[in-house]
């Protein structure tokens, strides 16, 4: 199950994300936003990355303006990687080399043909483990500086 979640910036392209992943029948829970009202983007980064970090959803998607604020919130949940992306080849790489649990990117960065791809890549990707694996378990140690 993949969690996502929006802000009003990213609320238009989330529900076209949504519309994607039902066509691709991958399940997912929605965290809201559910209208295009404005609201405060770490509390549905919290929600999100909190599904993820304690198991309920495999990974997370993030949409506000930028996606920036939304991965800055979610990296601050522990156990949370989270990669905004706003291009293919960073989105596959950040699964494949990064093992991120979140993706985000920007509702009034992205086109949704881009968005869609996007999501693709990084569904469709795997992490590598080998010397990746390391460098992430570094990351990790981080929480505990
Ligand atoms: C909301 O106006 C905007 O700040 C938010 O969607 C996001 O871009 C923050 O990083």
């Amino acid at each position: 199950m993949i969690a996502i979640g929006a802000d009003h910036g990213g609320f238009a392209l989330k529900e076209e994300v949504k519309k994607h992943l039902d066509e691709k029948n991958i399940p997912y829970k929605d965290f809201g936003t559910y209208s295009g009202e404005a609201v405060d983007y770490p509390v549905i980064a919290k929600q999100v990355g909190t599904a993820v970090a304690q198991g309920e959803a495999q990974c997370g998607i993030l949409v506000c303006g930028t996606g920036i604020g939304m991965s800055i919130a979610a990296n601050k949940i522990k156990g949370i990687r989270a990669a905004c992306c706003s291009d293919t080849f960073s989105a596959r790489f950040t699964k494949m080399h990064n093992d991120t649990n979140v993706l985000c990117f920007g509702g009034r960065v992205l086109g949704t043909g881009l968005a869609l791809d996007i999501v693709d890549a990084y569904l469709d990707a795997a992490f590598e483990g080998g010397r990746h694996e390391k460098r992430v378990n570094m990351i990790m140690e981080l929480e505990n500086d």
